[in-house]
């Protein structure tokens, strides 16, 4: 089964973050990692994240190259995943799914997080088919009708018991 690693942004892999391409199609509906960057860099609530195929670990200097990037949010309660993108080229081969299991994994951990939430734009067919898969539902929250084009999500089985 495909597996990932997950790694801190740093100084020096930042900058493989920043090459990482969606397909043209795909570029509305997810921000760029630059702008993910950006917003974590003056919200220290944001965790940023590298991914990379298992067979990184173990290696200071990884030998694959970066695969995507995924960011969450632990606020409120709420474990939000709020980014997740795969480099185009390496799509389609389980690490999307891998990744969400990794970062709600993690997510799991953190005392305060009552339950894990995620979003995806209306138009994003494949994002809702893997988030589904998953154990999301619809997340009838009020705040969320404040933005009509996301659908918001909550993961109902096993949640954060
Ligand atoms: C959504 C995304 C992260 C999925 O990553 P991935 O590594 O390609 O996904 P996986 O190979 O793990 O596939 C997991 C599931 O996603 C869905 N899926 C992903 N790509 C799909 C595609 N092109 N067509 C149909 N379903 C797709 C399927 O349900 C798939 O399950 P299946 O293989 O059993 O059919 C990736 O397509 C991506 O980066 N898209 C652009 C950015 C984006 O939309 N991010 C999500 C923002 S909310």
């Amino acid at each position: 089964m495909t597996n990932v690693h997950l790694r801190p942004m740093t100084t020096a892999n930042y900058q493989e973050s920043l090459n990482l391409q969606v397909a043209e199609s795909q570029d509305s509906l997810v921000a760029s990692n630059a702008k993910s960057l950006a917003e974590a860099s003056v919200n220290p609530a944001l965790v940023p994240l590298a991914i990379y195929d298992v067979t990184a670990r173990g290696y200071a200097q990884p030998l694959v190259p970066m695969i995507g990037f995924t960011m969450y949010e632990v606020t409120a309660g709420v474990g939000f995943i709020e980014r997740l993108m795969i480099d185009r080229a390496h799509q389609r081969q389980g690490y999307g799914r891998a990744a969400m299991l990794e970062v709600i994994r993690r997510l799991k951990l953190y005392p305060e997080v009552e339950v894990i939430a995620t979003s995806h734009r209306r138009e994003n067919q494949n994002a809702a088919a893997l988030y589904h898969s998953l154990g999301f539902a619809d997340w009838d929250i009020g705040w969320a009708q404040e933005n009509p084009m996301e659908v918001f999500l909550l993961l109902m089985h096993g949640s954060v018991e």
